[in-house]
C-alpha cells in the first residue's frame, strides 16, 4: 500500500519540492501548513505538475487542532519542515521563534506519539555549526548558536536526540542543510520571499530580471580568494533526492544528523557572474560592509550522507542558476 507522508510546512519552498517528487513516486501526501511563509496557488501548482493532489490542511502545527491530521490519516512518517526561518527576526522575536520552531515541532512528536508514528525526518541547517573550526565542516563539528534561529535549529536537533535516546523504536533522520537554491525544472515552483529576499540567490534573481537596481555584496575583504563570503549552494533537488533517500533508508537512520550540501563552495562573486551568464545580462553590484554575524566560508563535507543514504549532489552552480531564473521569469 502507498504510504502516508505527512509534510509539515509542505507548502513552503522546500516543502512544495518535496511534495511533488513524493507524488510522482507514488506516495500519499498530507500537508499542513498555516500559510505564514508561502501561499495556497503553491497547491495548485503541485498538481499541475504531477496531475496529483496532496491532502491540504490550513493548521498551525503548535495547536492543538493538529490532533485531526492523525485522526483523519494513517501517518507513516513525518518530514518535518515547518518552521520560521529569518535570521534577522528571529534577533527580533526570540520568544517567537522558540514557541514556533521548538513548540511546533515537541507537538508533532506528542502527536506521533499518540499516532503510533515512529518516522521523522527533520530540516535541520548548516546554522548548527556557528562559526565554522574548520572545513570541510563534517557532522562531527562542535555546535553552537550564533542567533536565535540557530537555537531553536540546536534544540530541536537536542529533543530528538533524547527522544531517540528514551525510546530506539524511532527511525529519526536530522538533515543539515546548506544553502538551498534553485526551483523546479517546470518553473511553477520555486522560492518566492515576500518583500526584498535576505538571501544571496533570490536577491541577485530580482537584479536580473530588473526588479532591484544592484546587488549589496556584504564585505570583499574575507580570507577568500576574491575577498567575498564562500557559500555551499545546494540545488532544490538534488536536496529533496536526499530527503527520499533519508526516507527510504529511514530504518538504518539511528538519529543520525547528516550533511547535505554539495561539498564546494562558490564566492558571492562567482555567484553574481553565474547569474551574469544565465541571464546573459550585467549585474551591477556594489561593495558593502558585511553583515553582522556572517562568517567567511561555510561549506560541507558530505562522506556520511554518501555513506548512510548513497547520496550526492549532481548539479552544479548554473543549473542552480537558470532553474530559479525560469522560474522567476515565469
Ligand atoms: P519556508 O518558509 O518556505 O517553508 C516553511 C513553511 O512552514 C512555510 O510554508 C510556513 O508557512 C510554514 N510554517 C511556519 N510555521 C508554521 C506553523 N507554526 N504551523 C504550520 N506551518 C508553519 O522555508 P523553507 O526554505 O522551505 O524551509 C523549510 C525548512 O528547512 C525550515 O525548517 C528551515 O528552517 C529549514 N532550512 C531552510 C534553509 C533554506 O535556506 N531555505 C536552510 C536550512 C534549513
Ligand atoms: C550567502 C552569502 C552573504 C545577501 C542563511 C541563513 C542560514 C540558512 C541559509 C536556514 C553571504 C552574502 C547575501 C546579499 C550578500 N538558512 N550576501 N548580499 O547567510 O549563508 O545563510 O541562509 O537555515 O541559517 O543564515 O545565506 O544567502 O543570506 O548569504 O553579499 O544581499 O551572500 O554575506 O556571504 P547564509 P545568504
Amino acid at each position: 500500500m502507498n504510504k502516508n507522508i505527512l509534510l509539515t510546512g509542505g507548502a513552503g519552498y522546500i516543502g512544495s519540492h518535496m511534495a511533488v517528487e513524493l507524488l510522482n513516486n507514488n506516495y500519499n501526501v498530507i500537508i499542513v501548513d498555516n500559510l505564514i511563509n508561502s501561499d495556497k496557488s503553491v497547491l495548485k501548482n503541485i498538481s499541475r505538475i504531477t496531475n496529483k493532489s496532496a491532502k491540504f490542511y490550513k493548521i498551525d502545527i503548535c495547536d492543538d487542532e493538529l490532533e485531526t491530521v492523525f485522526k483523519e490519516n494513517k501517518i507513516d512518517a513525518v518530514i518535518h519542515f515547518s518552521a520560521l526561518k529569518a535570521v534577522g527576526e528571529s534577533i527580533e522575536k526570540p520568544e517567537l521563534y522558540y514557541k514556533n520552531n521548538i513548540g511546533g515541532l515537541e507537538n508533532v512528536l506528542e502527536m506521533m506519539e499518540k499516532y503510533d508514528c515512529n518516522d521523522i525526518v527533520f530540516s535541520s541547517s548548516a546554522t548548527v555549526y556557528g562559526k565554522p573550526e574548520y572545513l570541510p565542516i563534517d557532522e562531527q563539528h562542535s555546535l553552537s548558536a550564533i542567533n536565535p534561529y540557530g537555537e531553536t535549529k540546536i534544540a530541536c536537533e537536542e529533543i530528538l536526540g533524547a527522544l531517540y535516546q528514551e525510546n530506539n523504536s524511532y527511525n529519526i533522520a536530522i538533515l543539515r542543510y546548506f544553502n538551498p537554491i534553485g526551483a523546479h525544472s517546470s518553473g511553477l515552483i520555486g522560492e518566492n520571499p515576500q518583500g526584498l529576499p535576505n538571501n544571496l540567490a533570490p536577491f541577485v534573481g530580482k537584479v536580473a530580471i530588473g526588479e532591484v537596481e544592484k546587488v549589496s555584496v556584504f564585505g570583499d575583504n574575507y580570507d577568500t580568494p576574491d575577498g567575498t563570503g564562500i557559500r555551499d549552494y545546494i540545488h532544490i533537488m538534488d536536496l529533496i533526492s536526499g530527503h527520499m533517500q533519508a526516507l527510504k533508508n529511514i530504518n538504518n537512520l539511528q538519529c543520525d544528523s547528516i550533511n547535505l550540501g554539495t561539498g564546494k563552495g562558490y564566492s558571492v562573486l562567482e555567484v553574481i557572474k553565474a547569474f551574469e551568464t544565465a541571464s546573459g545580462k550585467k549585474i551591477p553590484y556594489e561593495i558593502c560592509p558585511p553583515r553582522d554575524g556572517d562568517v567567511a566560508q561555510c561549506y560541507a563535507n558530505c562522506d556520511f550522507a554518501k555513506q548512510k543514504l548513497n547520496w550526492q549532489a549532481k548539479y552544479g552552480l548554473d543549473d542552480m542558476v537558470s532553474s530559479h531564473l525560469n522560474w522567476i521569469k515565469k
